[in-house]
C-alpha cells in the first residue's frame, strides 16, 4: 500500500539515473550525396578486405546454423594462444572489442567509482563509464598524445580503471611502450589500466608494445584487441582480450553465454593463419601513410603524425575553409571521411588509408577544396 507521502510512480519504464545523460555514439558516415563512385574513409576499415580463407570458413558455417557456437571459445582461444603466445585461458573473446570493453567496465565499474580516459580518446570509453554508473574523467592531452603525468595527476581513492587506446583512436599518435610502463608504476595495484591495441598491428616503430608482455606479468593490466582492423571483419563482430586470470574469470561472469558467433569465431581463426594477408595490408599502409600523409601536408594543410591506419587532418580556421567546409565538398564529390566534433577536434576530418584509387580521389578532392578556397 502507498502512502500518500510517496512519490507518484512514473507511468512508463524510466531509464536509471543517468542512461540518458549519455551521449549516443556517432559512427561513421557511409552515404554520400555526389560522386559517381563512393569512397567511404570514415571507419578505419581496410581496403584489403578480409583474408579469402576467412571468408571461405565463414562460409563453411552456413549449413550448420541451427547448432549453438561453442560458448568458451574454446577453439579460437587456442588459435589466438598459438599464434600470440599468450595462455588460452587468460584470453576473452567479444563480440567486437567493445563487448570485452564492456564487459570490464560493467565488471570494475559502479556508481560512486571513476574511470580516466584521454581528452581525444575513444569515444567508446566514456559511453561503457556512464553504462555502468560510473563517472568519466578526462585527462588532458600533449600535442594530442596520451599524456602520462596528465593522467597519474588524476588519480585518487575513486579511480577504478584507465583506459589508453595505443595507438589512439582519432589521432594516430601513440605512446612508447617506456611511458606505458611508466603510467603502470604509478598506478595503485587497484587500479585496472585497460591496453586498447586495436591498431597495434599497423605500427612500425621499434619502441612500441602492444601490451601482450605487461598483461602476461602484472595483476591489474587487461589488453584488447580487434579483428575489424587488419583483418579486416569489422562486419562479423570480433575482439579479444588478454590478462589476469582472476580479471578473465570475473568478466567471464557476466559474459553473454553466447557472445560470439559461429561464422565469426570460424572467420576468426582461418584470419589468424592467413599471415601473407596481414603482411599485404601491413605493407600497403606502409607505402600510403606517408605518401597520404605528405601529400597532405603539401597542399598546406596540418597532418597529425600517425602509426595507425588513418590521419587526423587538420583545416584553417577560416571562413568557408573549415572541416565542415571541406566534409562538405568531399561528400559531395563521394568521399566520406570522419567528422571529429565529438572527439573535441571540431576543425579536423579523420580519413583511413584506403586503396590507391580512394586515397588518390581524396588528396585530389582536398587539392581542388584547397585550390576553390584560397583567396
Ligand atoms: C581504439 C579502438 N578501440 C576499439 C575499437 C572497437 O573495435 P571493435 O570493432 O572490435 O568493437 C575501435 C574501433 O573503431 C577503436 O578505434
Amino acid at each position: 500500500m502507498s502512502k500518500l507521502s510517496d512519490p507518484k510512480p512514473a507511468d512508463r519504464p524510466v531509464p536509471r539515473p543517468g542512461v540518458m545523460d549519455i551521449a549516443p555514439y556517432v559512427p561513421g558516415r557511409s552515404k554520400a550525396t555526389g560522386g559517381a563512385k563512393v569512397y567511404k574513409l570514415s571507419s578505419n576499415e581496410t581496403p584489403l578486405g578480409p583474408s579469402p580463407a576467412a571468408i571461405a570458413a565463414y562460409q563453411g558455417v552456413a549449413a550448420k546454423l541451427e547448432i549453438y557456437p561453442d560458448g568458451s571459445a574454446a577453439e579460437l582461444r587456442a588459435a589466438i594462444a598459438d599464434v600470440f603466445g599468450v595462455n588460452a585461458a587468460r584470453v576473452i573473446c567479444g563480440n567486437g572489442s567493445d563487448d570485452v570493453l564492456a564487459m570490464i567496465s560493467h565488471v570494475f565499474l559502479g556508481p560512486g567509482d571513476e574511470a580516466i580516459y584521454s581528452k581525444h580518446g575513444f569515444n567508446v570509453y566514456p559511453i561503457l563509464i556512464q553504462a555502468a554508473g560510473a563517472t568519466p574523467v578526462v585527462a588532458p592531452e600533449k600535442e594530442l598524445t596520451t599524456y602520462v603525468d596528465g593522467i597519474l595527476e588524476l588519480v585518487n581513492e575513486k579511480t577504478k580503471v584507465v583506459f589508453i587506446a595505443n595507438p589512439n583512436n582519432p589521432t594516430g599518435t601513440y605512446l612508447p611502450f617506456s611511458e606505458i610502463r611508466r603510467l603502470h608504476a604509478g598506478l595503485p595495484p587497484r587500479v585496472l589500466l585497460v591496453l586498447d591495441a586495436a591498431y597495434s598491428e599497423y605500427v612500425r616503430r621499434n619502441d612500441y608494445e602492444s601490451g601482450i608482455e605487461l598483461a602476461g606479468t602484472a595483476p591489474n593490466v587487461i589488453m584488447t584487441r580487434t579483428f575489424s582492423k587488419i583483418y579486416g571483419l569489422a562486419g562479423i563482430r570480433l575482439g579479444w582480450g588478454y590478462g589476469p586470470a582472476e580479471v578473465i574469470e570475473a568478466l567471464n561472469r557476466i559474459r553473454g553465454p553466447f557472445n560470439v558467433s559461429a561464422p565469426a569465431m570460424a572467420a576468426g581463426i582461418a584470419a589468424l593463419r592467413d599471415r601473407s594477408h596481414i603482411d599485404a595490408a601491413i605493407a600497403h599502409n606502409e607505402e600510403w601513410l606517408p605518401r597520404v600523409t605528405e601529400a597532405i601536408r603539401s597542399l598546406g594543410l596540418e597532418v597529425t603524425q600517425s602509426v595507425g591506419n588513418f590521419v587526423l587532418i587538420h583545416f584553417p580556421d577560416e571562413k568557408g575553409r573549415r572541416a565542415k567546409d571541406a566534409d562538405e565538398y568531399l561528400v559531395s564529390q563521394g568521399i566520406i571521411l570522419r567528422v571529429m566534433t565529438s572527439y573535441h577536434l571540431p576543425n579536423a576530418l579523420r580519413m583511413t588509408i584506403g586503396s590507391a584509387e580512394a586515397n588518390e580521389a581524396t588528396i585530389a578532392a582536398l587539392r581542388d577544396f584547397m585550390h576553390r578556397t584560397a583567396r
